[in-house]
């Protein structure tokens, strides 16, 4: 059987702070359904849960070299839903309530990464992909790539790469090249390597030294390519475009399934959907607004950033509640955005309400409870939130770039196709455009329930995604029927 190891910073159920926790989190259920096994690294972040904390049992430990210290790796392991997750303890590093944002998250995320490859030979597990994500990991696969030029260990083993967020890359000051990661000068320091001005930059790394690289949609995988979106890394990308692919996230249909959901007071199918209203108004209590099921509900579940596209709804928002609509905001992020958010509830208290904070029940209430939901990011890599909202039969006002665009159809009038709305240009009044002509058809009985139905009825499982997934590592092992 094919072996897989993955190494992330975070994955759901244990620690979340955005997207990369839900695919960690999922995509190895899904390959194990294909017959695929596949083990977790993460590091024990001290945010940990009791509950998820008393599952963890000790294996030993181990240690690493880190510039001239000798670092404690300790392991910890436990099995979910048949997947091993094996947990690097070391609480000077990982004792901290954020997962990220430290001042020495370069040395903690390299300690991490050679914590992972300590503890596989530790662990004498063999993996035949390592399958890393995003900056935090990177420097395993730069590692794997030196390593295994001296250690038969690791000289057979294949890395991927996948990239969840460009913008992220993980830059260091170039001391930690020696010092931290012990890699020769002359080999990794120089433009086709870890060298990004005078820093280093880990997300480079993972991107060279991988032997294949994805990432989270087919739109960004080009979108990347330009200097728009290539956060100054589009070169690099160009020259390795041979061994990049573009795969979309899926959502895990257990958590999110409007017919179970235990979160949401009414269930609800694709074939009957009649009684998803009932949700909205038991939103309009819950948050203070008038209880009128007939008035359309748009919802935002988000980080309030920039990337997000919020400035776009601060040019409209006024001119947008002067509409018969109820407008809810679940998440946080930067200051002026939930100050903004906060100022526009204690304006409209009948129209608007302001949830500064974020909730896992509260955000399926809404995806069950609102009409449609707005995302109107300036880059997207996939996109995990106008996913659920689909899964809710909650139509999504998108613009239309990166996963985004890959995900939702814009209803096309003439041949009664899509399941959403979109606008191309990064522009307030085409989007406030857009989400008026949503509101139009909201009120079409004629159409509504049609995109209803098509937005739930489109599959984004993880069930074709992992298979792509799969493609590839049996390309790389040159085993094409590998997972048999
Ligand atoms: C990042 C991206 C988001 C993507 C997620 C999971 O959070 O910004 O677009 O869906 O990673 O891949």
């Amino acid at each position: 059987m094919m072996k897989i190891v993955f190494a992330a910073a975070e994955a759901a159920p244990f620690f979340k702070t955005g997207g990369l926790a839900d695919v960690v989190g999922s995509l190895p259920k899904a390959l194990l359904r294909d017959g695929v096994s596949v083990d977790v690294f993460l590091p024990l972040h001290g945010s940990i849960r009791l509950e998820h904390r008393e599952m963890l049992t000790y294996l030993g430990a181990t240690s690493v070299h880190l510039g001239w210290r000798i670092q404690h790796v300790g392991i910890f392991e436990t099995t979910v839903d048949g997947i091993h997750y094996y947990f690097i303890d070391n609480e000077f590093y990982f004792r901290r309530p954020n997962l990220y944002g430290e001042g020495d998250d370069g040395e903690r995320y390299i300690y991490f990464s050679k914590a992972v490859l300590a503890a596989l030979k530790w662990l004498d597990l063999h993996p035949d992909i390592l399958h890393t994500h995003d900056w935090h990991t990177a420097a395993i696969n730069v590692l794997v790539d030196y390593y295994a030029k001296y250690d038969s260990f690791y000289s057979d083993i294949k890395t991927v790469y996948t990239i969840h967020n460009l913008a992220y890359q993980g830059v260091f000051d170039p001391y930690c090249l020696g010092d931290l990661l012990n890699l020769p000068e002359e080999e990794y320091f120089h433009e086709e390597g870890l060298k990004f001005y005078d820093n280093i930059n880990l997300m480079k790394g993972g991107i060279i030294y991988s032997d294949h690289v994805t990432t989270v949609s087919k739109s960004y995988a080009e979108e990347i390519k330009y200097p728009f979106f290539g956060e100054n890394l589009d070169g690099i990308i160009r020259r390795h475009e041979g061994k990049l692919t573009g795969i979309v996230n899926g959502i895990d249909y257990e958590i999110y399934n409007p017919e179970t959901d235990v979160h949401i007071p009414v269930h609800y199918t694709a074939s009957n959907f009649s009684r998803k209203h009932e949700n909205k108004m038991h939103l309009q209590i819950k948050f203070g607004l008038p209880v009128d099921p007939s008035v359309p509900m748009l919802a935002i579940v988000s980080r309030l950033a920039d990337m997000k596209g919020m400035d776009l709804l601060a040019h409209i928002f006024e001119e947008l509640v002067q509409e018969n609509i109820q407008f809810v905001i679940l998440g946080t992020g930067q200051s002026r955005y939930e100050d903004m958010f906060r100022y526009f509830q204690y304006r409209y208290p009948n129209k608007v309400a302001a949830r500064i904070y974020f909730n896992q029940a509260e955000s399926h209430e809404i995806y069950a409870g609102a009409d449609i939901f707005v995302m109107p990011s300036l880059f997207e890599p996939c996109g995990l939130s106008q996913l659920i909202a689909l899964r809710y039969g909650t139509v999504p006002v998108v613009r239309q770039i990166g996963g985004l665009k890959d995900t939702v159809l814009p209803y096309n009038q003439y041949t009664g196709e899509g399941n959403g709305f979109g606008f191309v240009n990064y522009n307030a009044h085409e989007l406030l455009f857009t989400i008026k002509e949503a509101l139009a058809k909201y009120r079409d009985p004629n159409v509504w329930p049609y995109l209803i139905e098509h937005a739930m009825l489109a599959d984004h499982s993880w069930k074709k995604s992992s298979l792509a997934y799969l493609d590839i590592y049996k390309k790389l092992l040159g085993r094409p029927d590998a997972s048999k």
